[in-house]
């Protein structure tokens, strides 16, 4: 990365940030020169959920989750419509002794299909219609991923498991996993371990998908919004290395 002063009293001028190879959202892909950009739109006329309207990390329903994502807002609502976070780390560090013992070293199923067919709410209630495609079998089927991920940069510990695609642990039906997934999805998102965007507009946030959630807050009907996405691949975990697939 360079940074190159653009007068000698401020401003500067930020080249080669290089975030990676970007990712497409098979539910949700850009038009044909940017499959990769995703194109988050609520008009003001709307009554619909919003994209990315439930706690998620960005397409960790996929064989190699990316490790990033980058939000840029082009138009935002007078008030309303902020974005939400939470720390899977500070979730990790302050969970019982016994759920820890529990998670890690074990697996968790993630499957793109609550967002795909198997629990999306009827075509007149989902967000962005049109331009979300629904039932991609590929996204559709099962990948196993580590509940607790170790940071490939810092090494920290994270819980990696989120509401809308983590399905149930490895080991265990989906009907014993849920009330263990529950308690774990309140836990990560308490307001301890959570943040909150308040958008202008024209601005970027960058965020790590390997050591947060985040949650797109859907309270300002009448009002448009319009974003762009895109999550991107850096320093993953070897077996999540685009040589690896
Ligand atoms: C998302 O990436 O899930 C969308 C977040 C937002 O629009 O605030």
């Amino acid at each position: 990365m360079q940074t190159h002063p653009i007068t000698g009293l401020f401003g500067a001028e930020i080249t080669g940030v290089d975030f990676g190879r970007p990712a497409v959202n098979p539910y949700a892909p850009g038009p044909e020169a940017h499959p990769e950009m995703t194109y988050i739109v609520k008009e003001a006329h709307e009554r619909t959920g919003v994209f990315g309207g439930g706690w998620h990390t960005d397409l960790s329903f996929l064989d190699q989750p990316p490790g990033g994502s980058v939000l840029c807002s082009l138009e935002v609502p007078p008030y309303g419509g902020d974005t939400m976070f939470c720390s899977q780390q500070a979730a990790w560090d302050s969970l019982a002794p016994a759920l820890k013992d529990l998670l890690d070293g074990r697996r968790v199923a993630h499957v793109g299909k609550p967002y795909g067919i198997k629990w999306a709410p009827p075509l007149e209630e989902q967000a962005m219609k049109g331009s979300t495609k629904r039932g991609d079998p590929d996204a559709d089927r099962e990948r196993m991923h580590p509940a607790v991920l170790t940071h490939p940069v810092t090494g920290r510990k994270g819980l990696y498991i989120n509401p809308t695609y983590a399905l149930r642990l490895d080991g265990l039906s989906e009907e014993m996993s849920r009330p263990i997934l529950q308690e774990l999805f309140g836990h990560c998102t308490l307001p301890e371990h959570s943040l909150r965007i308040r958008w202008e507009k024209d601005m970027i946030v960058v965020w790590d998908n390997y050591a947060t959630q985040h949650y797109a807050i859907n309270d300002y009907h009448g009002h448009r919004r319009e974003m762009r996405r895109i999550a991107f691949w850096n320093e993953g975990l070897p077996a999540w290395a685009p040589e690896a697939a």
